[in-house]
């Protein structure tokens, strides 16, 4: 029997419009060390679940003759599929067409997907491969980027949108993934930036690469814009996977909850002896966090950047929690500008979701400096502490050691609404440490003094004794228990499974105005 000829030109349409701008394009992107479009989608999504929307579209434009140049599905390609069995959707720009330009269809199919995900309550993944706006589209393409803008902004804190930046990205191509969760660059071969090295050089007649401008590293380490980079394309796919594991599908659900076959109730005995006897020897709060989550799992947001404070995933007794923690190792754990923007925003992400939060603290302070005012630290320290007390999932605190100042306010203290707050031996909590409390409180006694070096230690022992423990505030119940280091595992778990059924909220408001 013969096949119906319309089934076979089905067949062809469909081949055509697989091959995005043509053989040597592909072949051409392949030389740069770059995957394409839909070999992106492979990897990223579980084998043989993609399921393409729009394959058959084509631009309308007619300006500077490219109706002589259309491509079946034009410079996008969209669709659902599932990770790990769950529901996600996907675009992914086609650099092979146009440069992965966006006009106007090209914008249509993404907002069809976005509007799908809404609907159903699933993520959104963009792969952003893209030279921005098409130049030949005019007006038309801006329309497309807003149209995009408005729906990443709805979509906020509603379902979780993933961007992952697989080669240039320029203009508008940027400003969709700003709007997002979470951005992911491939280091060495993915570039963002308002406009390019060109438009640089014409405006301010900087000769800067591409790398410098905007590549991972500059935005991983210097700007914070960049959340998780990996070596290569497959790399940052698999990544994408794995943070999924941590998060919801959207607002309304619980982030999975997977058994692990590490033992809630195991104790580390190493943790007793982690904390240096001086308080100003610096420790590895990331060999903490290791030692106390499922499995030593912990996947880390903004490694390289703000590196004195860490945040990320991780897992206590198969629940999904996000990790906040001052990190003694640099700076010594201080909260300055970035990390304070960097914390803020990853508790209001964990709120978003119904991720509990875990804070872990070791803060001397806020860094002192004209660099910090002049550049607004009261602004940014508010931001984290607008965030923390705006959060309403369940929040617990750890206190490992130095809790000084507004800092032990900001970092989810009890008075603002933290649920449990625990204390190690070590904590010291105090308006400040005791060698600068000692200068302001007894300065006139120390002008005084014979041998003032003397006294001034004897005042800092003094003043340590009183002050720099845990049980004043226990006395007050500013914290909850003070436990031994090895049992935070045990007790973490336990108070999690306590607030499962945590209801707390913020008054009825429009929204906050938290001081961006
Ligand atoms: C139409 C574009 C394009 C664009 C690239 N192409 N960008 N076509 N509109 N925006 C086309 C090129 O003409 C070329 O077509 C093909 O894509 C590949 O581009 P190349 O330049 O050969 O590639 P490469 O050397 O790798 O450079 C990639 C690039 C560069 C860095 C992205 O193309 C570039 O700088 N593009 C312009 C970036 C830019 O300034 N965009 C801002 C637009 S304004 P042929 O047929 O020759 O192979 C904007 C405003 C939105 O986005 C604002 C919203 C807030």
């Amino acid at each position: 029997m013969n096949e119906n000829p319309k089934t076979i030109h089905l067949r062809e349409m469909r081949a055509k419009s697989q091959l995005g701008g043509g053989a040597d394009r592909i072949a051409a992107q392949h030389k740069k060390g770059r995957l394409t479009a839909r070999e992106r989608i492979d990897i990223l999504l579980d084998k043989g679940s993609f399921r393409e929307m729009d394959a058959f579209i084509e631009h309308r434009t007619h300006h500077f003759n490219l109706d002589e140049q259309k491509f079946l599905s034009d410079s996008v390609v969209t669709g659902w599929g599932t990770i790990e069995g769950r529901l996600v959707y996907v675009f992914s720009q086609d650099f092979t067409v146009f440069g992965g330009s966006l006009g106007e269809v090209h914008a249509e199919k993404i907002c069809k997907v976005m509007d799908m995900a809404m609907k159903t309550g699933a993520p959104v993944i963009g792969l952003n491969d893209s030279g921005g706006a098409r130049i030949q589209e005019g007006v038309v393409s801006l329309g497309g980027y807003a149209d995009i803008f408005l729906r990443n902004t709805l979509a906020s804190g509603v379902i979780p949108q993933i961007s992952a930046i697989m080669g240039p990205c320029a203009g508008g191509a940027v400003y969709s993934p700003a709007l997002t969760d979470f951005i992911f660059m491939v280091r060495n071969s993915s570039y963002m930036f308002v406009t390019g090295p060109d438009v640089v050089k014409t405006v301010t007649h900087e000769d800067v690469s591409f790398e410098d401008l905007g590549g991972a590293s500059v935005h991983s380490e210097k700007s914070g814009v960049c959340h998780v980079t990996a070596d290569s394309e497959a790399d940052t796919l698999f990544l994408i996977r794995r943070l999924l594991e941590y998060l919801p599908q959207n607002n309304m659900e619980d982030p999975p909850f997977v058994q692990n076959g590490d033992d809630p109730l195991r104790m580390e005995e190493g943790l007793n002896s982690i904390v240096p006897e001086s308080p100003d020897k610096p420790y590895d709060i990331k060999e903490v966090i290791r030692m106390i989550v499922d499995n030593g799992q912990f996947f880390e947001i903004h490694e390289n950047f703000a590196a004195n404070i860490v945040v990320g995933f991780a897992r206590l007794g198969g629940h999904s929690i996000g990790i906040v923690a001052n990190q003694p190792a640099v700076l010594a754990g201080v909260l300055d500008i970035d990390a304070s923007e960097k914390g803020a925003r990853f508790v209001r992400l964990c709120d978003s979701f119904n991720i509990p939060i875990i804070t872990f603290e070791d803060v001397p302070g806020f860094l002192p400096g004209t660099h910090q005012e002049h550049g607004g630290i009261i602004r940014s320290g508010a931001k984290l502490l607008y965030a923390y007390c705006e959060a309403t999932v369940p929040k617990l605190t750890v206190i490992t050691r130095k809790a000084y100042g507004g800092a032990y306010c900001v970092m989810s203290s009890k008075h603002i609404r933290s649920d449990l707050n625990l204390a190690w031996p070590t904590a010291e909590i105090a308006v400040m440490g005791p060698d600068g409390a000692v200068s302001i409180i007894f300065r006139k006694e120390l002008e005084k003094a014979k041998d003032p070096v003397k006294r001034k230690a004897e005042l800092v022992a003094e003043y340590r004794e009183k002050f720099a423990n845990p049980y004043v505030a226990a006395e007050r119940g500013y914290v909850d228990d003070v436990i031994e280091p090895k049992e935070t595992r045990p007790r973490l778990i336990n108070a999690l499974e306590m607030l499962q059924n945590k209801r707390d909220a913020n008054p009825a408001k429009k929204h906050g105005n938290i001081p961006l």
